[in-house]
Protein backbone atom coordinates (compact mmCIF):
# COMPACT_ATOMS: atom_id res chain seq x y z
CA UNK A 1 0.00 0.00 0.00
CA UNK A 2 1.53 3.17 -1.16
CA UNK A 3 0.72 5.89 0.82
CA UNK A 4 0.28 9.20 -0.83
CA UNK A 5 2.97 11.62 -1.63
CA UNK A 6 1.70 14.47 0.29
CA UNK A 7 1.96 12.48 3.50
CA UNK A 8 5.63 11.55 2.66
CA UNK A 9 6.70 14.79 1.89
CA UNK A 10 5.74 15.85 5.53
CA UNK A 11 8.87 16.22 7.79
CA UNK A 12 9.49 13.64 10.51
CA UNK A 13 6.82 14.83 13.16
CA UNK A 14 9.44 14.54 16.22
CA UNK A 15 6.30 14.70 18.29
CA UNK A 16 5.78 11.40 17.65
CA UNK A 17 9.17 10.26 18.86
CA UNK A 18 8.67 12.27 21.80
CA UNK A 19 5.29 10.18 22.71
CA UNK A 20 7.17 7.25 22.68
CA UNK A 21 10.20 7.91 25.13
CA UNK A 22 7.64 9.12 27.24
CA UNK A 23 5.59 6.23 27.26
CA UNK A 24 9.11 4.43 27.96
CA UNK A 25 9.83 6.73 30.60
CA UNK A 26 6.31 5.69 32.03
CA UNK A 27 6.60 1.93 31.65
CA UNK A 28 9.57 2.05 33.88
CA UNK A 29 7.97 3.99 36.50
CA UNK A 30 8.91 7.20 36.40
CA UNK A 31 5.94 10.20 36.93
CA UNK A 32 6.97 12.61 34.55
CA UNK A 33 6.14 16.34 34.55
CA UNK A 34 5.21 17.39 30.61
CA UNK A 35 5.74 20.19 29.34
CA UNK A 36 5.40 19.75 25.80
CA UNK A 37 1.96 20.36 24.61
CA UNK A 38 0.07 23.36 24.18
CA UNK A 39 -2.77 22.53 25.80
CA UNK A 40 -4.12 25.00 28.62
CA UNK A 41 -5.01 23.37 31.50
CA UNK A 42 -6.85 26.55 33.37
CA UNK A 43 -10.68 25.30 33.06
CA UNK A 44 -13.79 26.56 31.14
CA UNK A 45 -15.73 29.25 32.35
CA UNK A 46 -18.61 27.49 34.93
CA UNK A 47 -21.13 29.07 32.37
CA UNK A 48 -20.08 27.75 28.97
CA UNK A 49 -19.82 24.34 30.78
CA UNK A 50 -23.51 24.74 31.86
CA UNK A 51 -24.59 25.84 28.57
CA UNK A 52 -22.68 22.91 26.93
CA UNK A 53 -24.68 20.49 29.03
CA UNK A 54 -27.96 21.58 28.64
CA UNK A 55 -27.61 22.04 24.67
CA UNK A 56 -26.92 18.62 24.47
CA UNK A 57 -30.27 17.35 26.09
CA UNK A 58 -31.32 19.76 23.00
CA UNK A 59 -32.26 16.76 20.58
CA UNK A 60 -31.88 19.83 17.59
CA UNK A 61 -27.72 19.67 18.37
CA UNK A 62 -27.95 15.92 17.52
CA UNK A 63 -28.78 16.86 14.29
CA UNK A 64 -26.19 18.13 11.75
CA UNK A 65 -25.40 21.59 12.05
CA UNK A 66 -26.02 24.23 9.52
CA UNK A 67 -24.15 25.11 7.19
CA UNK A 68 -25.40 28.63 7.29
CA UNK A 69 -23.83 28.59 10.62
CA UNK A 70 -25.48 29.69 14.10
CA UNK A 71 -26.98 33.56 13.90
CA UNK A 72 -26.49 33.84 17.58
CA UNK A 73 -23.02 32.79 17.47
CA UNK A 74 -22.31 35.06 14.56
CA UNK A 75 -23.48 37.97 16.53
CA UNK A 76 -21.20 36.71 19.56
CA UNK A 77 -18.13 37.03 17.29
CA UNK A 78 -19.33 40.20 15.68
CA UNK A 79 -19.49 41.82 19.36
CA UNK A 80 -16.39 40.00 20.43
CA UNK A 81 -14.09 40.97 17.68
CA UNK A 82 -15.20 44.62 18.24
CA UNK A 83 -14.82 45.02 21.78
CA UNK A 84 -11.87 43.00 22.50
CA UNK A 85 -9.80 44.06 19.43
CA UNK A 86 -11.61 46.66 17.12
CA UNK A 87 -11.90 44.72 14.41
CA UNK A 88 -15.08 45.69 12.06
CA UNK A 89 -16.85 42.56 10.55
CA UNK A 90 -20.53 41.78 9.91
CA UNK A 91 -21.59 38.39 9.56
CA UNK A 92 -20.53 37.00 5.81
CA UNK A 93 -16.65 38.02 6.95
CA UNK A 94 -17.31 35.00 9.56
CA UNK A 95 -16.60 31.33 9.29
CA UNK A 96 -16.93 28.79 11.98
CA UNK A 97 -13.91 26.19 12.41
CA UNK A 98 -13.42 22.49 14.25
CA UNK A 99 -10.18 24.47 16.18
CA UNK A 100 -8.95 26.91 14.48
CA UNK A 101 -6.29 24.68 13.21
CA UNK A 102 -8.43 22.81 11.07
CA UNK A 103 -8.96 26.01 9.59
CA UNK A 104 -5.84 27.09 8.91
CA UNK A 105 -4.61 23.49 7.27
CA UNK A 106 -7.97 23.73 4.87
CA UNK A 107 -7.28 27.25 3.60
CA UNK A 108 -4.49 26.52 2.14
CA UNK A 109 -6.37 23.52 0.10
CA UNK A 110 -8.57 26.59 -0.72
CA UNK A 111 -5.61 28.58 -1.74
CA UNK A 112 -2.88 26.61 -2.73
CA UNK A 113 -2.12 24.85 -5.51
CA UNK A 114 0.63 22.00 -6.84
CA UNK A 115 3.90 23.87 -6.77
CA UNK A 116 3.12 27.34 -5.35
CA UNK A 117 4.75 28.85 -2.57
CA UNK A 118 4.13 30.59 0.32
CA UNK A 119 6.07 33.18 2.80
CA UNK A 120 6.37 31.34 6.24
CA UNK A 121 8.49 32.30 9.43
CA UNK A 122 10.01 30.28 11.23
CA UNK A 123 10.19 28.47 13.93
CA UNK A 124 6.85 28.42 13.49
CA UNK A 125 3.67 26.12 14.93
CA UNK A 126 4.15 23.17 12.86
CA UNK A 127 0.61 23.67 11.10
CA UNK A 128 1.86 26.79 9.51
CA UNK A 129 3.89 25.19 7.01
CA UNK A 130 2.63 21.12 7.29
CA UNK A 131 -0.58 22.33 6.16
CA UNK A 132 1.04 23.75 3.00
CA UNK A 133 2.79 20.99 2.18
CA UNK A 134 -0.11 18.94 2.59
CA UNK A 135 -1.90 20.85 -0.27
CA UNK A 136 1.14 20.36 -2.56
CA UNK A 137 2.94 23.98 -1.84
CA UNK A 138 6.34 24.43 -0.66
CA UNK A 139 6.71 27.13 2.05
CA UNK A 140 9.89 29.47 1.78
CA UNK A 141 11.34 29.94 5.07
CA UNK A 142 11.40 33.60 6.54
CA UNK A 143 13.93 33.43 9.73
CA UNK A 144 13.01 35.12 12.83
CA UNK A 145 15.33 35.70 15.50
CA UNK A 146 15.17 37.05 19.02
CA UNK A 147 17.60 40.17 18.59
CA UNK A 148 14.82 40.60 15.98
CA UNK A 149 12.06 40.28 18.59
CA UNK A 150 11.17 37.40 16.27
CA UNK A 151 9.94 39.00 13.39
CA UNK A 152 11.02 38.43 9.23
CA UNK A 153 12.70 41.37 8.00
CA UNK A 154 10.51 41.36 5.21
CA UNK A 155 12.55 44.11 3.40
CA UNK A 156 15.07 41.45 2.58
CA UNK A 157 13.28 39.36 0.85
CA UNK A 158 14.07 38.99 -3.13
CA UNK A 159 11.36 40.58 -5.17
CA UNK A 160 10.48 37.86 -7.15
CA UNK A 161 10.30 34.97 -4.44
CA UNK A 162 7.76 37.75 -2.87
CA UNK A 163 6.22 37.98 -6.74
CA UNK A 164 5.98 34.25 -6.80
CA UNK A 165 4.10 33.80 -3.64
CA UNK A 166 1.03 33.23 -2.85
CA UNK A 167 0.77 34.11 1.01
CA UNK A 168 2.35 35.13 3.94
CA UNK A 169 2.00 34.26 7.46
CA UNK A 170 2.11 36.16 10.43
CA UNK A 171 1.35 35.10 13.51
CA UNK A 172 1.74 37.14 16.72
CA UNK A 173 1.85 36.17 19.70
CA UNK A 174 4.17 32.90 18.46
CA UNK A 175 3.94 29.45 19.32
CA UNK A 176 6.87 29.16 20.08
CA UNK A 177 8.90 31.95 21.19
CA UNK A 178 5.86 33.59 22.91
CA UNK A 179 7.32 37.21 20.88
CA UNK A 180 4.40 39.77 20.26
CA UNK A 181 4.69 42.18 17.65
CA UNK A 182 4.02 46.31 17.03
CA UNK A 183 1.45 48.08 14.88
CA UNK A 184 3.95 49.13 12.59
CA UNK A 185 5.37 45.40 11.77
CA UNK A 186 1.84 44.65 11.10
CA UNK A 187 0.89 48.07 8.83
CA UNK A 188 4.24 47.03 7.11
CA UNK A 189 2.96 43.28 6.42
CA UNK A 190 -0.63 44.43 4.96
CA UNK A 191 1.56 46.97 2.19
CA UNK A 192 3.85 44.44 1.32
CA UNK A 193 0.65 41.86 0.59
CA UNK A 194 -0.73 44.45 -1.31
CA UNK A 195 2.15 45.02 -2.98
CA UNK A 196 3.14 41.71 -3.77
CA UNK A 197 -0.13 40.45 -4.42
CA UNK A 198 -0.04 38.31 -1.47
CA UNK A 199 -2.92 36.64 1.11
CA UNK A 200 -2.04 38.09 4.43
CA UNK A 201 -2.69 34.91 6.89
CA UNK A 202 -2.85 36.19 10.79
CA UNK A 203 -2.74 33.45 13.48
CA UNK A 204 -4.20 34.77 16.67
CA UNK A 205 -4.65 31.87 18.65
CA UNK A 206 -2.86 33.35 21.84
CA UNK A 207 -4.97 36.91 21.62
CA UNK A 208 -5.56 36.61 24.79
CA UNK A 209 -2.60 34.93 26.58
CA UNK A 210 -0.69 38.44 27.61
CA UNK A 211 0.63 39.90 30.18
CA UNK A 212 1.25 42.76 32.26
CA UNK A 213 -1.92 44.71 31.07
CA UNK A 214 -0.23 44.75 27.28
CA UNK A 215 -2.87 43.74 24.99
CA UNK A 216 -1.46 42.14 21.65
CA UNK A 217 -3.34 44.06 18.47
CA UNK A 218 -5.36 42.23 15.89
CA UNK A 219 -3.54 42.54 12.56
CA UNK A 220 -6.85 42.35 10.58
CA UNK A 221 -8.11 45.53 12.93
CA UNK A 222 -5.37 47.66 11.01
CA UNK A 223 -6.75 50.07 8.30
CA UNK A 224 -6.63 47.96 5.20
CA UNK A 225 -6.18 44.80 6.33
CA UNK A 226 -9.45 43.80 5.28
CA UNK A 227 -8.46 43.66 1.87
CA UNK A 228 -6.05 41.12 2.09
CA UNK A 229 -6.24 39.63 5.32
CA UNK A 230 -7.75 36.74 7.24
CA UNK A 231 -7.50 35.95 11.18
CA UNK A 232 -7.97 33.00 13.11
CA UNK A 233 -9.07 33.27 16.19
CA UNK A 234 -9.45 30.11 18.68
CA UNK A 235 -11.43 29.05 21.71
CA UNK A 236 -8.40 26.69 22.79
CA UNK A 237 -6.13 29.17 24.80
CA UNK A 238 -8.57 31.76 25.53
CA UNK A 239 -11.65 29.42 27.49
CA UNK A 240 -9.83 26.30 28.40
CA UNK A 241 -11.85 24.84 25.28
CA UNK A 242 -8.73 23.06 23.70
CA UNK A 243 -10.24 19.39 23.69
CA UNK A 244 -13.69 21.24 22.40
CA UNK A 245 -12.78 22.27 19.19
CA UNK A 246 -14.05 25.35 18.14
CA UNK A 247 -12.87 28.31 16.71
CA UNK A 248 -13.85 30.78 14.00
CA UNK A 249 -12.02 32.83 11.06
CA UNK A 250 -12.70 36.17 9.59
CA UNK A 251 -11.95 38.72 7.25
CA UNK A 252 -11.99 39.22 3.86
CA UNK A 253 -15.43 38.01 2.33
CA UNK A 254 -13.73 36.21 -0.66
CA UNK A 255 -10.81 34.23 1.39
CA UNK A 256 -13.78 33.25 4.05
CA UNK A 257 -16.30 32.18 1.20
CA UNK A 258 -13.50 30.34 -0.10
CA UNK A 259 -12.79 28.54 3.48
CA UNK A 260 -16.25 27.76 3.85
CA UNK A 261 -16.31 25.99 -0.09
CA UNK A 262 -13.99 23.74 0.80
CA UNK A 263 -15.14 23.04 4.28
CA UNK A 264 -19.19 22.60 3.12
CA UNK A 265 -17.32 19.64 1.24
CA UNK A 266 -15.29 18.17 4.95
CA UNK A 267 -17.85 18.86 7.43
CA UNK A 268 -20.77 20.40 8.83
CA UNK A 269 -19.67 22.60 11.39
CA UNK A 270 -19.42 22.53 14.88
CA UNK A 271 -21.37 20.29 17.68
CA UNK A 272 -24.73 22.71 18.24
CA UNK A 273 -23.71 22.01 22.01
CA UNK A 274 -20.29 23.31 21.03
CA UNK A 275 -21.94 26.17 19.45
CA UNK A 276 -24.33 26.91 22.05
CA UNK A 277 -20.91 27.23 24.72
CA UNK A 278 -18.61 28.87 22.34
CA UNK A 279 -21.88 31.62 22.00
CA UNK A 280 -21.69 32.12 25.79
CA UNK A 281 -17.86 32.31 26.53
CA UNK A 282 -18.02 35.14 23.53
CA UNK A 283 -19.95 36.90 26.14
CA UNK A 284 -18.41 36.23 29.48
CA UNK A 285 -17.07 38.84 31.94
CA UNK A 286 -13.48 40.37 31.29
CA UNK A 287 -13.01 38.79 34.91
CA UNK A 288 -12.16 35.16 34.01
CA UNK A 289 -10.01 36.60 31.05
CA UNK A 290 -8.16 38.39 34.00
CA UNK A 291 -7.77 35.93 36.20
CA UNK A 292 -7.00 33.25 33.92
CA UNK A 293 -3.68 35.65 32.31
CA UNK A 294 -2.74 36.26 36.39
CA UNK A 295 -2.30 32.75 36.70
CA UNK A 296 -0.56 32.06 33.65
CA UNK A 297 1.71 35.27 34.73
CA UNK A 298 2.80 33.64 38.17
CA UNK A 299 3.94 30.49 36.17
CA UNK A 300 5.44 32.18 33.84
CA UNK A 301 7.95 33.69 36.40
CA UNK A 302 8.37 30.95 38.08
CA UNK A 303 9.51 29.27 35.17
CA UNK A 304 12.05 32.16 34.05
CA UNK A 305 13.44 33.06 37.76
CA UNK A 306 14.07 29.05 38.42
CA UNK A 307 15.96 28.89 34.90
CA UNK A 308 17.59 31.61 35.40
CA UNK A 309 18.51 30.44 38.83
CA UNK A 310 20.55 27.36 37.17
CA UNK A 311 22.51 30.04 34.63
CA UNK A 312 20.14 30.62 31.81
CA UNK A 313 19.16 34.31 30.61
CA UNK A 314 15.64 34.57 29.70
CA UNK A 315 13.77 37.40 29.29
CA UNK A 316 10.29 37.14 30.73
CA UNK A 317 7.97 36.36 27.25
CA UNK A 318 4.90 39.25 27.60
CA UNK A 319 2.45 36.95 25.99
CA UNK A 320 1.57 32.99 25.11
CA UNK A 321 2.39 30.31 27.63
CA UNK A 322 5.49 29.76 26.51
CA UNK A 323 9.21 29.20 27.31
CA UNK A 324 11.55 29.41 24.59
CA UNK A 325 15.38 28.51 25.91
CA UNK A 326 18.62 27.54 24.36
CA UNK A 327 20.07 24.49 25.14
CA UNK A 328 23.74 23.52 27.35
CA UNK A 329 26.66 23.40 25.22
CA UNK A 330 27.41 19.90 23.90
CA UNK A 331 23.90 19.66 23.19
CA UNK A 332 21.57 20.09 20.21
CA UNK A 333 17.22 20.16 20.85
CA UNK A 334 17.11 16.55 20.79
CA UNK A 335 19.53 15.56 22.47
CA UNK A 336 18.90 17.93 25.72
CA UNK A 337 14.91 17.02 25.55
CA UNK A 338 16.13 13.50 25.84
CA UNK A 339 18.84 14.38 28.97
CA UNK A 340 15.89 16.44 30.89
CA UNK A 341 13.84 13.52 30.46
CA UNK A 342 15.83 10.92 31.88
CA UNK A 343 17.80 12.85 34.27
CA UNK A 344 14.86 14.93 35.68
CA UNK A 345 11.55 13.26 34.85
CA UNK A 346 10.68 16.62 32.98
CA UNK A 347 9.39 16.67 29.13
CA UNK A 348 9.90 19.79 26.98
CA UNK A 349 9.27 20.34 23.14
CA UNK A 350 12.35 20.20 20.81
CA UNK A 351 13.11 23.28 18.83
CA UNK A 352 13.04 21.25 15.36
CA UNK A 353 9.29 20.30 15.81
CA UNK A 354 8.91 24.17 15.01
CA UNK A 355 11.05 23.87 11.56
CA UNK A 356 14.57 23.47 11.34
CA UNK A 357 15.10 26.74 12.27
CA UNK A 358 14.30 26.22 15.76
CA UNK A 359 17.50 22.93 16.39
CA UNK A 360 19.47 24.59 19.82
CA UNK A 361 16.38 25.58 21.27
CA UNK A 362 13.22 23.99 23.52
CA UNK A 363 10.12 25.42 24.09
CA UNK A 364 8.32 24.72 27.88
CA UNK A 365 4.31 24.76 28.02
CA UNK A 366 3.33 26.15 31.56
CA UNK A 367 0.56 23.54 31.26
CA UNK A 368 0.91 22.08 34.90
CA UNK A 369 0.20 23.61 38.37
CA UNK A 370 2.66 25.97 39.80
CA UNK A 371 3.74 23.96 42.16
CA UNK A 372 4.88 21.19 39.57
CA UNK A 373 6.47 23.85 37.53
CA UNK A 374 8.44 24.47 41.38
CA UNK A 375 8.93 21.05 40.97
CA UNK A 376 10.26 21.09 37.44
CA UNK A 377 12.99 23.73 38.51
CA UNK A 378 13.61 21.57 41.44
CA UNK A 379 13.90 18.36 39.76
CA UNK A 380 16.50 20.23 37.35
CA UNK A 381 18.91 21.52 40.05
CA UNK A 382 19.06 18.34 41.80
CA UNK A 383 20.14 16.31 38.48
CA UNK A 384 22.71 19.17 37.63
CA UNK A 385 21.40 20.53 34.86
CA UNK A 386 22.07 24.05 34.07
CA UNK A 387 22.94 26.31 31.13
CA UNK A 388 26.21 27.22 30.12
CA UNK A 389 26.90 28.77 26.93
C1 LIG B 1 -0.18 29.33 16.85
C2 LIG B 1 -1.29 28.36 16.98
N1 LIG B 1 -2.32 28.44 16.14
C3 LIG B 1 -3.35 27.59 16.20
C4 LIG B 1 -3.37 26.57 17.13
C5 LIG B 1 -4.50 25.60 17.10
O1 LIG B 1 -5.46 25.89 18.02
P1 LIG B 1 -6.91 25.23 17.96
O2 LIG B 1 -7.04 24.46 19.21
O3 LIG B 1 -7.86 26.40 17.86
O4 LIG B 1 -6.98 24.38 16.75
C6 LIG B 1 -2.32 26.44 18.03
C7 LIG B 1 -2.32 25.34 19.02
O5 LIG B 1 -1.38 25.09 19.73
C8 LIG B 1 -1.25 27.36 17.95
O6 LIG B 1 -0.20 27.27 18.78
Amino acid sequence: MQEAERLTKLPTYVFALLDKLKADERKKGKELIDLTIGSPNHLPPKEVVDTLKKAVDNPKNSRYSSFEGSPELRSAIIEWCKRRYNISIDKNEIVELLGSKEGLVHFSFAYLNEGDTLLVPQPAYPAHFRGPILAGAEPVVLPTVEHNGFLPDLDVIDKSIADKAKMLIVSYPTNPTGATAPKEFYEKAIRFAKKHDLILISDFAYAELYFEGKQPISCLSLHGAKDVCIEFHSMSKTFGMAGWRSGFAVGNAKLIESLRKIKTNLDYGPFGAVVAASTTALRIKDKYLEEMRAGYQKRRDIMVDGLNSLGWKVKKPMATFYIWIPVPSGFNAMSFVEHLLHKAGVVVSPGIGFGELGEGSVRLALVDTDDKIKEAISRMKKAGIKYNE
